[in-house]
């Protein structure tokens, strides 16, 4: 059965894509990412693209509708006019090189009106994408409105279609659109968007801190959406009315209510553990800028502690020294603040100055020696080894001692010293449970180097009691909020949320949920392995990184501040995150191994699978699992049966979970072959798979500097489940500054767009192969070329269709019988992509011709003058007429191409008699370096020269890239970026006549 080609198997407007998700990263009121951490999210801007990409169908599959449009045909008609002047022109140079014996490369078939109709319907659907990725439109419901629309029409189509599908009924159904599910969901980016498009979500993970997280995202809000909270009632005064609460809205209310209601309850607790600090007159005498506060007390916002260990100095050996990173407390500017020691008494003391310190490297370095555990005693100097401080520690020796206070001011951070009693404070904590699990794989990297080995020992007690006071109100406002559901008229009927219960038990465990959440906030900031950055004045949180490392001076943050670090924060966070949601669509959420799952039968699929062994998951969430174990355990009996996160099944390559890096890659091969196998088996016919596959950077530069081995295997694991390729799209999204200018950025990850593969696909020869890599590649390239892909992503693009090719075949048999490997595969694909871009130097005219080939060799170089002139010979041209067309400089028997900032800023194309394609791509980028104004003014001048300018860029941008010219790439790079902003400036701008007026001083 033959089902339509969606846009994603054919184009994607990949910068817009990838500008939105790079600045989605800086994003954090209502992202998801701030609901509850989760390792490597997908940006939304990306989830949300490509699967409305994925249910969309390509214009080329439905142009007899297009054709019907007027409107668009006018629009079509003079561009297919302009296309065919371009076309008809290569093809009498193809002629007269054929009469010549010359070789010129074939023209391709005529461009046809029903190309131009589908190219401007795909360009219209990327202005949908191009809306639809901002972040300031995920809850813009016009916006998502016409996507949804767009996705709707091509529903149609497809039932209308299979109508006589033997099974119709079940998955063509003209009402209701397809179900979606991702079977690795973790923190839930790609159902959360399948839900914002109008699909019922599936989301899947084996993981319960995943589930979890997909439930407060996906199931939970649509379960309540559009209540008023349970108490609507603020100090007395009616918030909003009943009925004008909409989506989750209401829930956010109650999660903020009852999370301000658990830290009160937690103040009137244990708020003796975290006293104020008093400025005495003695200490603002010390210190001139504490004069504003003495006499006042302020609230604490962290405590920050230095570990010690016993002076290996035998003269000082009874002395616990700490070891200290860096003594700066603050390095903002005019805000400076340190840590000064003073030696005294056999022992030593903490100061805090305000101001730059005396001696600004030792203050930086602490009492550390060098990288990594080498300090030295704060008392003799001596060198303190990490041999000798994981002794120390494993011996159970290793302390910690206040070093300085961070308190709130008037608006600003307050540093102090020690104040007497803090340390006492602290040490009087004493938590009634503690989470004894062992530290497993990952998060036992570093710290059972030093005696800790259970997650209780990342706390300090005073956190430990924080933690588990807060986890045990969590329990007791489920209750609360129980009788006050009932109250506002949720039925009391018991049943809880796991059960399907939607009245105020369920109520109440729903928005439990959230307020374990914001414990998970707080364990994430209320860690010892947590830091003050001195640069931003605030607290880190426990996971800067994927891992667990050890610290030596951490601070310890007071839940009840209100700065860095606080409850309250976490809770905020909840409450935006839910009123971005658009709860209208159920949401289902399912424990399950991704290898084993059958939640995908018939459903639209995009999924973001583990890369090898990049992020161990399991490991790393048992620091959340173990709290919420603590306070959920009740309402999800299932999810949390375990002592810790189930490790056996998680599709990561760990060589401490199965013995050896073979059986480690064996394990993870295999798992995720299966996992495909299930994805391919049962995904709906109408729509290809989508599969992110994550890079990891020193992957991607081997020698050759582009085919990655991680790449080929997962190629492999996907084209052995069954699955055939129809696109490949590099997402570059991890990095920052201008994309424009960042050529060298490498991709972050990419999309696979598969199919199943048909049952009876043939077996191919490695020539039948090739023959089709060179009939279908130019076709597939242009398509790229003209949806105005970065030349930086050309090569990593063109991968799909090539894959296309190869793996519509059963097999590929080389001469010898044997099957050409992936590897093989992709090497044939890039050569056919250089010989494309070679070939369409044919669209060029024979300066340009002679200029590539001149380029390539020479770059903007001198070379010799009798080279020129044989090479111009060849290329039907000659040194002088190159000369005259102000494309080179020859002089002294030596000859070069002038760069663009040579080119005169003066020059008229229009007065122009032999106007070059070369020339034209050089003064625009010329041109372009004073911006897109500048460069549209010259585009406008020059009239329709789309296709061959940006060829050239592209066949230069190649050219460069092979040849490490980085600048120069760059140039070529930024022009295509460019393009469409130019075009659109040239369009809009006055005619050629007012510009070439006000450019040139011509009538
Ligand atoms: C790359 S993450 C997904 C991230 C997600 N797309 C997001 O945006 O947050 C991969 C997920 O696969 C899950 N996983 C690992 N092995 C699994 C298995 N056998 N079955 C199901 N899920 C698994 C991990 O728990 C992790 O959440």
């Amino acid at each position: 059965m033959n089902y339509r080609k969606k846009l994603i198997e054919v184009a994607l407007p990949l910068d817009a894509i990838n500008e939105a998700s790079v600045r989605e990263k800086s994003i954090r009121h209502g992202h998801p990412s701030t609901l509850h951490l989760w390792w490597a999210r997908r940006p939304l801007a990306a989830a949300r693209a490509v699967i409305f990409a994925q249910m969309v169908d390509d214009p080329s599959t439905y142009v007899d509708l297009l054709r019907s449009d007027a409107r668009l045909r006018r629009k079509a008609e003079p561009l297919l006019k302009e296309r065919q002047k371009v076309w008809e022109k290569a093809r009498q140079t193809a002629g007269l090189a054929a009469s010549d014996n010359n070789s010129a490369p074939d023209p391709g078939p005529e461009p046809t009106l029903d190309q131009i109709l589908a190219e401007l319907e795909r360009e219209r659907l990327f202005k949908i994408i191009e809306e639809l990725v901002e972040w300031e439109n995920t809850t813009n419901e016009t916006v998502l409105q016409q996507a949804r629309d767009e996705i709707w029409q091509s529903w149609r189509r497809a039932c209308a279609e299979h109508a006589d599908h033997p099974r119709a009924k079940e998955l063509f159904d003209r009402r209701k659109l397809p179900a979606f599910h991702d079977p690795f969901a973790g923190g839930g980016s790609l159902p959360l968007e399948a839900q914002r498009l109008g699909l019922e979500a599936y989301a899947s993970d084996l993981n319960p801190v995943a589930v979890l997280i997909n439930k407060a995202m996906i199931e939970i809000p649509p379960k309540f959406a559009d209540r008023p909270p349970v108490r609507p009632v603020t100090n007395g005064k009616q918030i909003a009315a009943p009925n004008t609460w909409q989506g989750a809205q209401g829930l956010a209310e109650d999660v903020r209510y009852y999370g301000q209601w658990m830290r009160d309850e937690a103040e009137k607790r244990i708020g003796h553990l975290y006293p104020e600090v008093k400025i005495t007159p003695g200490l603002a005498a010390e210190r001139p800028d504490l004069k504003p506060y003495s006499g006042r007390s302020l609230t604490v916002i962290a405590w920050l502690w230095a570990r010690t260990v016993k002076s290996p100095n035998p003269a000082f050996a009874a002395v616990d020294v700490p070891l200290v990173s860096t003594f700066m407390l603050s390095t903002r500017k005019g805000k400076e603040a340190y840590v000064e020691p003073v030696i005294e008494a056999g022992g030593y003391r903490f100061t805090v100055k305000a101001g730059q310190p005396p001696n600004p490297k030792a203050a930086r370095s602490g009492t550390k020696l060098s990288r990594g555990a080498n300090f030295q005693c704060l008392m003799s100097g001596s060198p303190i080894t990490g041999d000798y401080i994981k002794a120390e520690s494993m011996a159970g020796r290793m302390g910690a001692r206040l070093m300085a206070i961070v308190a709130e001011g008037d608006r600003e951070r307050v540093y102090l010293p020690p104040i007497p009693g803090h340390e006492e404070i602290a040490r009087k904590a004493r938590p009634k449970w503690k989470p004894e699990n062992e530290l497993v794989g990952k998060c036992r990297d570093q710290l059972p180097l030093y005696g800790m080995n259970t997650f209780a020992d990342i706390f300090t007690d005073r956190q430990l009691v924080a933690l588990t006071t807060f986890s045990d109100l969590v329990q007791e406002a489920r209750e609360l909020i129980r009788r006050d559901a009932a109250a506002a008229g949720f039925p009391d009927d018991g049943k809880p949320l796991a059960a399907g219960g939607t009245g105020a038990t369920a109520y109440a465990e729903a928005v439990g949920v959230y307020l374990a959440f914001a414990v998970d906030k707080g364990a994430n900031y209320w860690s010892s392995i947590c830091t003050w950055h001195s640069g931003r004045d605030t607290i880190t949180s426990t996971f800067g990184r994927q891992a667990l490392p050890m610290v030596w001076d951490y601070a310890e943050a007071n839940p009840f501040s209100v700065s860095s670090g606080n409850f309250m924060s976490g809770i905020n966070q909840s409450g935006r995150f839910l009123k971005s949601t658009l709860p209208n669509i159920k949401g289902n959420v399912i424990q399950a191994d991704a290898a084993a799952q059958f939640t995908s039968k018939d459903k639209l699929i995009s999924t973001d699978p583990p890369y090898y062994d990049n992020i161990c998951y399991a490991d790393l969430s048992d620091f959340f699992y173990v709290w919420l174990r603590h306070s959920l355990k009740p309402v999800f009996p299932k999810l949390f049966t375990t002592l810790e996160v189930p490790k056996a099944d998680e599709l990561v390559a760990t060589i401490y979970r199965h013995d050896s890096i073979e059986r480690a890659e064996e394990f993870f091969l295999g798992g995720m072959i299966k996992a495909m196998r299930q994805l391919a088996g049962q995904a709906h016919p109408a729509f290809p798979v989508t599969i992110y596959y994550a890079f990891r950077q020193s992957e991607t530069t081997d020698e050759e500097g582009t085919v990655s081995t991680g790449w080929e295997t997962f190629l492999d694991a996907v084209i052995h489940a069954g699955f055939a390729l129809t696109g490949t799209w590099p997402l570059r999204t991890e990095y920052t500054g201008n994309l424009k200018k960042n050529v060298s950025a490498l991709a972050s990850s990419i999309v696979l767009v598969c199919r199943p593969r048909a049952d009876d696909a043939p077996v191919a020869t490695r020539r039948e192969f090739v023959n089709a890599l060179k009939t279908e590649l130019p076709v597939a390239l242009a398509h790229l070329q003209r949806s105005n892909i970065a030349p930086v992503d050309l090569a990593q693009a063109a991968i799909g269709p090539g894959m296309a090719i190869y793996t519509r075949y059963a097999q590929v048999i080389d001469a010898r019988g044997n099957p050409l490997s992936v590897r093989e595969a992709l090497a044939l694909i890039n050569e056919t992509l250089d010989e494309v871009l070679a070939e369409q130097e044919g669209d060029f005219d024979a300066d340009t011709r002679w200029a590539v080939a001149w380029f390539e060799q020479f770059g903007f170089d001198e070379g010799e003058y009798g080279l020129a002139e044989t090479l111009s010979k060849a290329k039907n041209t000659s040194v002088s007429g190159l000369g005259e067309a102000g494309i080179l400089l020859s002089r002294e028997g030596r000859v070069r191409l002038f760069c663009p900032q040579e080119l005169p800023a003066e020059w008229n194309p229009s007065r122009d008699s032999r106007l070059t394609v070369w020339e034209t791509v050089h003064h625009l980028i010329r041109a372009l370096e004073q911006g897109e104004e500048a460069a549209a003014d010259l585009l406008a001048v020059l009239g329709g020269q789309a296709d061959p300018v940006r060829e050239l860029a592209y066949r230069l941008y190649t050219i460069c890239e092979r040849k490490k010219w980085a600048r120069e790439a760059l140039a070529y790079n930024s022009l295509v970026q460019s393009w469409p902003e130019i075009e659109r400036l040239a369009r809009e701008n006055r005619g050629p006549q007012e510009i070439v007026q006000r450019l040139f001083g011509e009538e």
